[in-house]
């Protein structure tokens, strides 16, 4: 048996010879006497024509499958120069391994992504997703392969967790808790501590924390795994579930990591372009046709890096009426993200040294006292792609800082740990996987680039 992607690959070893092959039908035609079948194996993008006659036995069989039946097709690869496709199998039989219905929902026709939500547990037969995941399985690939060619250990960070890494309360509680029968402290309120063992826990929303100790042991670490965010955002670009790519690294600033990311993002696309062709061509031809360009233009070209305070700046003085207002302190909202990569620099941008007031706890604070040593990275068609910092190592300003915000000091014992015994300077960063994917397909909404995505109105499957 052979797969159709060998087919494509080395043609030349497979002409003339009789075949074996097991697929999906995706269309069939006959007349009275023969017919054709595009075969989809799924190894391929694209479809093997299988010609048929009406010499097989099972002929009147075979006419009337519907689509998506599965067979097994033996017969000789014949070369078609004058054809639209490369070459076709003559088949001298065709066995049936299991029939479809003729109701069945992915007839040859477009269909909306939006109707293909709801079929979830199909929508990877059609073209699109086909190649959508199959970018995401070589571009996760890719991930791996860019961090173990440079000495960094894969490290698993656990998925139950007692800290929020982002302080910013959106995490899904995991509790064992008989929910009709909540345990109660003096005051009545629910004693969470018992949630887990006596400590309350969460899903996690990053593996940062725990990437820093392990970062501080094996200088170069990642991680990439799952990661769960209970805000009830419903925009193309958020999920529920998602995953996430975060390195850390002792001994590095804020531009060492930035040269990192940099690296690492043109090293996806440059893999991703060259080991899925046929998949990058099907996004330029039907989601966005100035994709592959675009994408070329970001492997040769330097990311551009720019504080906070300039774009603050340079989006006042672009005399747009966005829908939130821009003053220095607010966050970057996407219409804001957009407009500084869409429209002023057309490239991924850098922007660096945000407010303290509206990033993360554990950011290094800058002399200036008010701004962090933070950068995102944000590119056209996306928005924030990339979120990271330098850390703070040093042990009385994070105490501090930890007070400031009213985090529970105790839950962060360990984190505080890390700045006594042989604390360094270090940085990292988080890299969105679905918004990456986004990125890398032309897809607008993040629900389409996951398999089974988990958003506020998405849970059936
Ligand atoms: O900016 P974020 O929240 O940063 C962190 O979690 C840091 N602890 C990362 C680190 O420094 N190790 O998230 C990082 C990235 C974002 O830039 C975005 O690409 C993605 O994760 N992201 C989401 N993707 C989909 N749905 C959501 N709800 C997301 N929230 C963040
Ligand atoms: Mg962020």
């Amino acid at each position: 048996t052979v797969e159709v992607k060998q087919l494509y690959r080395e043609t030349n070893k497979y002409l003339n010879q009789n075949i074996r092959v097991s697929g999906w039908v995706r269309t069939i035609r006959s007349s009275k006497s023969f017919g054709f079948i595009e075969l989809n194996d799924g190894t391929f993008l694209k479809n093997l024509q299988v010609v048929f006659d009406e010499k097989l036995d099972n002929f009147k069989e075979i006419e009337k499958l519907p689509i998506s039946s599965s067979i097994t097709v033996e017969g000789k690869l014949i070369e078609t120069p004058t054809a639209k496709q490369p070459f076709e199998v003559h088949a001298d039989k065709i066995i049936i391994e299991g029939y479809s219905h003729s109701d069945y929902p992915l007839q040859k026709k477009r269909h909306t992504f939006e109707y293909l939500r709801t079929i979830a547990h199909l929508r990877p037969r059609s073209n699109t997703f086909s190649a959508v995941f199959r970018v995401r399985s070589v571009a996760a690939y890719a991930i791996h392969k860019f961090f173990q060619e440079r000495g960094f250990v894969y490290v698993h960070t656990p998925i139950i967790t007692g800290s929020d890494c982002e302080g910013a309360g959106q995490m899904f509680r995991v509790t064992t808790l008989d929910l009709n029968n909540l345990p109660r402290k003096e005051d009545g309120t629910v004693d969470f501590s018992q949630d887990f063992f006596g400590r309350e826990t969460n899903l996690t929303v990053s593996g940062q924390l725990e990437a820093e100790v392990y970062a501080l042991a094996f200088k170069k670490v990642y991680t990439f795994g799952p990661t769960f965010r209970a805000e009830n955002s419903n925009t193309p670009r958020h999920a529920s579930e998602f995953w996430m790519i975060e390195p850390e690294i002792a001994f590095a600033d804020l531009n060492d990591y930035m040269d990192l990311a940099e690296e690492m993002i043109k090293y996806i696309i440059t893999y991703v372009m060259e080991n899925c062709p046929e998949e990058m061509e099907f996004f330029n031809n039907f989601i966005d046709n100035t994709l592959l360009d675009r994408l070329n233009n970001v492997v040769n070209s330097k990311f551009e890096r720019i504080t906070y305070t300039e774009a603050i700046e340079l989006l006042k003085k672009s005399g747009e009426n966005f829908q939130f207002p821009v003053e220095w302190g607010c966050d970057l909202q996407t219409e804001h993200e957009r407009y500084i990569t869409e429209k002023i620099f057309k490239k991924p941008v850098f922007v660096t040294n945000y407010p303290k007031d509206i990033k993360a706890f554990y950011m290094r604070l800058n002399d200036d006292g008010k701004t962090v040593a933070a950068a995102d990275l944000l590119v056209p068609g996306v928005g924030e792609i990339i979120g990271g910092s330098q850390r703070e190592e040093r042990y009385d300003v994070l105490l501090n800082r930890i007070r400031e915000l009213g985090m529970k000091e105790e839950d962060y014992w360990w984190y505080l740990e890390l700045r006594k015994y042989g604390g360094t300077k270090h940085s990292g960063f988080g890299l969105g996987f679905e918004r990456m994917i986004m990125y890398l397909t032309g897809m607008s909404n993040i629900r389409d680039v996951i398999p089974f995505p988990r958003t506020p109105r998405n849970a059936e499957f």
